[in-house]
């Protein structure tokens, strides 16, 4: 891809993680993802912690609230309001920086610990994010990843989206392939060791129902409100995709709406 098709693509994707209200999600959907994946990577007081495609801080803030010194990191500054007033009203102070993962504006080793909350998955060249995520860390230095998997429901729900989005640009990669595990180890290769992976799922009870699911994806999750933009005006359209976003979300339903999405946990060290 030429530079300037790059830049565009960043451009693009930046104003479609701003359109909505991530951090809607973040807070009242998911927020124990961001401490799972902190509490699994054992950040504690003294470590110097890189949050990568941090969104409005959904594991940033629980890291700096272990008492680690965070960088919070992303595309899309747009989203760093939300989180610099989450983390003043939960008293923490932390570095925030608009960085593209694929082009980290760090230096080589500056971190004790690399993490990304369903967050480096979405930048489209995933070997040029896994080189930087490799790269920033200190030998030694941990790395811990949550990624949606494929067949969970997040992987499945884009999949749903997928004939009603425009076509990715050429050599993008879908996001939901970081939550497959040849495909991570692949990435990663023999630069990081200890290298674990595990499935586990993070238990939603924010929707009375599947059409509750579904409204609010619809007007607050960036890539849900970017695919119904693209097909404003077309009612049948419209009208298939809140159909199968909805059929999706019931086949999940535990029970009074309760669901589990199913997420790849990655953790492993920086090899050397
Ligand atoms: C689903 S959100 C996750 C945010 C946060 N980690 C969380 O757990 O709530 C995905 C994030 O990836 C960011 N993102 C997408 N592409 C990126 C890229 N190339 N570089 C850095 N961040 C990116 C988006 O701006 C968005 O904040």
């Amino acid at each position: 891809m030429t530079e300037s098709g790059s830049a565009d693509l960043k451009r693009r994707h930046r104003a479609m993680w701003a359109l909505g209200d991530y951090s809607s999600i973040a807070t009242e959907v998911i927020p124990g993802l961001g401490r799972r994946l902190v509490e699994v990577c054992r950040i504690g007081p003294g470590q110097r912690v890189l949050d990568v495609a941090a969104g409005s801080g959904n594991a940033a803030i629980p890291a700096a609230e272990a008492g680690a010194n965070v960088v919070a990191s992303d595309l899309t500054p747009e989203l760093f309001e939300a989180g610099r007033r989450i983390a003043a009203e939960r008293g923490v102070d932390l570095q925030w920086q608009e960085a593209d993962a694929e082009a980290l504006p760090f230096s080589d080793a500056e971190f004790d610990a690399v993490i990304s909350c369903v967050g480096v998955m979405f930048a489209p060249f995933h070997q040029a994010a896994a080189d930087e995520l490799v790269r920033v860390a200190k030998p030694g230095g941990t790395i811990g990843l949550i990624n949606w998997t494929p067949s969970g429901f997040i992987g499945q729900m884009f999949a749903t989206m997928k004939p009603f989005a425009p076509p990715p640009p050429p050599g993008a990669q879908p996001p939901p392939l970081w939550g497959d595990e040849a495909h991570v180890r692949s990435l990663l290769g023999d630069r990081v060791t200890d290298l674990e992976l595990r499935r586990e799922n993070a238990a939603i009870d924010r929707f009375a129902d599947a059409a509750e699911f579904r409204d609010f994806f619809k007007t607050y999750y960036g890539p849900t409100v970017a695919v119904y933009k693209a097909i404003a005006g077309q009612s049948d359209k419209i009208a298939q995709l809140d159909r199968a976003l909805a059929e999706l979300a019931a086949e999940h339903d535990l029970g009074d709406g309760r669901m589990e999405w199913e997420y790849l946990l990655v953790t492993g060290r920086r090899a050397g």
